[in-house]
């Protein structure tokens, strides 16, 4: 479906991430005008604009689908941020090695890139100077392990933590979403994806079948973020 995932999915801003609540924990930690953001697989670059909006900070967003590069070069334009925003096409497991000295870095709902929790942490902090923020928004299990291509990496919530703080590194704060909220953002995505998946198919009758597949492991997903696990951002600060 990779060539149809941009019209599919192109209701959305935000690709399961909250950009209100990170502009807001980087706004309250310092990063204003003249602040280096990174966005490791940063989509189509709604969190960049709103950051750039918001903060007056400058952000590079490296996403590996073009589509949504292009689209976050859109963004930024009619945002009126182009000036401070950067999108670039690249694979962040090897492009995060060459990004240093940012005052954040992000890495929102982008899933196991790098591995689990530790190792995500082991790479952002890579690209942060000494005392920069780093923002994770991923998940941790309930109470059993979850059979879903992406989900085995997944730790329950206390060995998620350690791992997050296992460089020494402090976290600053935490947002669980409540299962409610789970579930509203479940329906309107699944409700919209439904809907582009019908007008396709509508013009591409021979890619149904492949739509409709798209569509059910869509369902079995927000089934598993809705009873197995439990979706959380964190806010670290690197120490040393
Ligand atoms: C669910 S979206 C989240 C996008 C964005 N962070 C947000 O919150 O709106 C995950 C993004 O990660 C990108 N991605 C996944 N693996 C990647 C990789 N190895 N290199 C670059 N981008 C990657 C995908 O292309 C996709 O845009």
């Amino acid at each position: 479906m990779l060539p149809y995932l941009d019209e599919l999915l192109v209701d959305f801003d935000e690709l399961g991430s909250d950009a209100g609540l990170v502009a807001d924990w980087l706004g309250r930690h310092g990063i204003g005008a003249g602040a280096r953001v990174l966005d490791l697989g940063c989509g189509k670059g709604a969190v960049a604009v709103v950051l750039a909006r918001a903060l007056g900070c400058s952000v590079t967003g490296i996403d590996a689908f073009v589509p949504f590069v292009d689209e976050g070069r859109r963004r930024a334009e009619t945002g009126g941020v182009a000036g401070l925003c950067e999108f670039r096409a690249g694979d962040i497991r090897s492009e995060a090695a060459k990004e240093t000295g940012y005052d954040a870095a992000l890495f929102l709902a982008v899933g196991p890139v790098y591995g689990g929790p530790g190792e995500t942490v082991g790479v952002l902090r890579r690209c942060v100077r000494p005392g920069g923020l780093m923002v994770v928004d991923d998940a941790y299990l309930l109470d059993r392990a979850v059979d879903f291509p992406g989900y085995e990496v997944l730790l329950d919530g206390v060995r998620t933590r350690a791992q997050l703080a296992s460089h020494g590194d402090e976290i600053l704060a935490e947002k669980l979403f409540t299962r409610a909220e789970a579930e509203a953002q479940n329906r309107r995505y699944q409700a919209r994806i439904e809907e582009r998946g019908r007008r396709l198919a509508a013009r591409r009758p021979g890619l149904a079948s492949d739509i409709a597949a798209y569509i059910e492991k869509e369902r079995r997903e927000c089934e598993i973020i809705e009873r197995d696990i439990q979706n959380a951002v964190w806010l670290l600060r690197r120490i040393g």
